[in-house]
């Protein structure tokens, strides 16, 4: 995945792209590169590592021109190298590329039989030497374009300039997402909304396989058939406001910190505090007629899936699927009639996410997207929005995008057995209230900051960290672990408390800090006694529980974090920050780069 920008206009570019690009070091941050048409001829700006490098350099080695394009790089084929950095060219021919071409090695054979000489060892490379044959041919950049656009296998967004044409822009796209951007007098291409953000609201969402010829005047939009169609321009309520890092060192402290808030908002989107229900949108099916649900995502959404599905099977009474997303898709499976598939993503952008979205929509599911970003690949394509109000997620690794989503998944369980009667009407009363009351208990949680910024020192010692948990425990355990590995690079497994026996135990000793969830619910006793197991084998305890739970064990473990006194069925929404702390502690100690941590990226648009 990477972030593309393309800007045809009246004023000096260049800045506009770095601007662009920052809004894009999301999708990427191990290289960037900007490319101006300055005198009719191609000057590109390359920078190995992140967007700084770049910008210094053209502080440094400054380009002049009107139009250009950006790009910033997670790094597929290739080392993260100046070399291979976008924008690529031959002097001809110059674009910038998100996405994976996957046949390049046939077509850098043929190209090569030609004479072209390839500098890079990226696949976009292929791109550039094709679009080049075709003008060599006679072909107009246009032509050029649309025919090698039939060559191509995989995915792509891309933004093409030519040498000599000052006027001219061509985007492109097929799997990864491209917006056109209408301003006055100029025009622009990006990656997403929140690029274009400060130079337009004025957007429209190129469809699989279209391309766009832009000008300043404006766009002509062709589909894979060379076609010419009309795609919707829309007002985006994306801001352009750069978001900052407050008081705050890090995005992922400030995000940790705003859960309470940001756990109201999305709460008060869908549930009604006065008469203590869940008002779901109107549904684009009978609730009472659903075969089954399947939940697909990756990453964190994936652990946030995993905690509803046990919400689901209780309140709901239906069988539930899960799946992550890049397994899903390549399954083959056969979704039932009546089915409901619900995708879970942030960004509303992982490619195997949405690939597993179409999969699902061509078996006749009703798809549900639960989305941060509304405006998304993921919720144009779906039959019902669902909709965290965590406001934009910086830090790569999800804080507030996780806990929100579990809010909203709380919800949709109580709103779908409401709905489905399999679940009273006093249930969903208690239900209600114990989210309500889940923003002030977040606060409680935070309070822990500082003695789990002290335990953070024992972690940070470690080799490796083991994380247990039961129930929607189990899956917050998982996320522990991801969080910490993630951030810290410390190697971290969270595992069902009950598997522990069957594997892990044999890795324990003293220099292994077991973290244990475990509020007290109808699973308490068996995680203690896993707990117990641990102990017994010299392990060292970090115990998170209640009142309740410390009471009765707290004395064994080396360490607890006593944790709010809630209904068990809210717990994981709470137990998920202690373990977000703890590792970014962690990461702090160890000195890492905790909101861009290496080889990641937020929003994963390729395979
Ligand atoms: C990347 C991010 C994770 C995220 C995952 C899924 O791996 O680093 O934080 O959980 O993608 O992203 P999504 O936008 O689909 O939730």
């Amino acid at each position: 995945m990477c972030g593309i920008i393309g800007i045809i206009g009246k004023a000096e570019v260049t800045p506009l792209l770095i601007d662009g690009l920052r809004r894009l070091e999301y999708r990427g941050y191990d290289s960037a590169g900007v490319a101006i048409i300055s005198d009719k001829k191609i000057a590109r700006r390359r920078a190995e590592g992140k967007l700084n490098n770049l910008q210094k350099l053209v502080e440094t080695d400054p380009v002049s021109g009107t139009i250009g394009i950006g790009h910033t790089r997670w790094a597929t084929h290739g080392a993260p190298t100046e070399a291979n950095a976008h924008p690529h060219s031959d002097g001809k021919v110059v674009l910038v590329h998100n996405g994976i071409i996957e046949n390049y090695q046939d077509l850098r054979k043929e190209l090569a039989a030609e004479g072209h000489n390839f500098e890079t060892e990226t696949d976009t490379e292929v791109v550039v030497h094709l679009v080049s044959s075709f003008i060599d041919k006679g072909l107009s950049p246009r032509d050029a374009v649309a025919q090698t656009l039939k060559k191509l296998h995989g995915a792509f967004a891309l933004a093409i300039l030519f040498s000599g044409h000052d006027e001219l822009m061509i985007g492109a796209r097929r799997g990864s997402p491209l917006a056109v951007g209408y301003g006055d007098g100029e025009m622009y291409l990006g990656s997403d909304a929140l690029t274009l953000a400060p130079l337009t609201q004025r957007i429209s969402y190129l469809e699989e396989g279209d391309y766009a010829i832009v000008t300043r005047e404006g766009a002509e939009i062709y589909d894979s058939d060379d076609q010419s169609v009309e795609r919707e321009i829309k007002l985006t309520a994306t801001s352009g406001a750069m978001i900052g890092k407050g008081n705050y060192p890090h995005f992922m402290l400030k995000e940790i910190y705003e859960q309470p808030a940001v756990m109201g908002d999305t709460l008060q989107a869908i549930l009604n505090p006065w008469n203590r229900t869940v008002t779901l949108p109107d549904l684009p099916f009978d609730p009472t007629h659903i075969s089954r649900i399947t939940i697909v995502a990756c990453g964190t959404s994936f652990y946030a899936g995993m905690v509803a599905r046990y919400w689901l099977e209780k309140l709901v009474r239906v069988p539930v699927d899960i799946d992550i997303a890049s397994e899903f898709r390549y399954r083959d499976v056969d979704l039932p009639a009546g089915g409901v598939a619900l995708f879970i993503s942030q960004s509303g952008e992982t490619a195997d996410t949405l690939a597993a979205l179409r999969f699902a929509k061509q078996q006749g599911q009703k798809i549900i997207s639960l989305v941060n970003v509304p405006e998304s690949s993921m919720a144009r394509e779906s039959d019902l929005i669902l909709q965290t109000k965590a406001g934009p997620e910086i830090g790569v690794a999800s804080t507030k995008a996780f806990t929100t989503q579990l809010t909203v998944l709380a919800c949709l369980a109580i709103g779908l057995g409401s709905q489905r009667g399999s679940i009273t009407k006093e249930t969903v009363a208690g239900l209600c209230q114990a989210l309500t009351e889940v923003p002030t208990r977040a606060n409680d949680v935070l309070v822990h900051d500082e003695r789990l910024a002290e335990l953070a020192h024992e972690i940070a010692e470690a080799r490796d960290v083991l994380y247990l948990g039961r129930g929607t425990g189990y899956p917050i355990a998982l996320e522990g672990a991801l969080k910490l590995k993630e951030i810290s690079y410390i190697h971290a497994e969270g595992y069902a408390a009950g598997e522990m026996k069957h594997g892990p135990i044999a890795l324990i000793d003293e220099t292994v800090p077991v973290i244990v969830v475990a509020p007290s619910d109808e699973l308490f006793e068996k995680t203690a006694s896993n707990m117990q197991e641990v102990i017994a084998r010299g392990g060292r305890v970090i115990f998170m529980s209640d009142k309740a739970g410390i009471e009765k064990l707290g004395n064994m473990a080396a360490a607890t974090i006593e944790l709010p006194t809630v209904d068990p069925f809210v717990a994981p929404i709470l137990y998920a920050i202690p373990v977000q702390l703890l590792a970014y502690h962690t990461a702090c100690i160890k000195g890492t780069d905790v909101d861009q941590p290496r080889n990641l990226a937020k929003s994963v648009t390729v395979e």
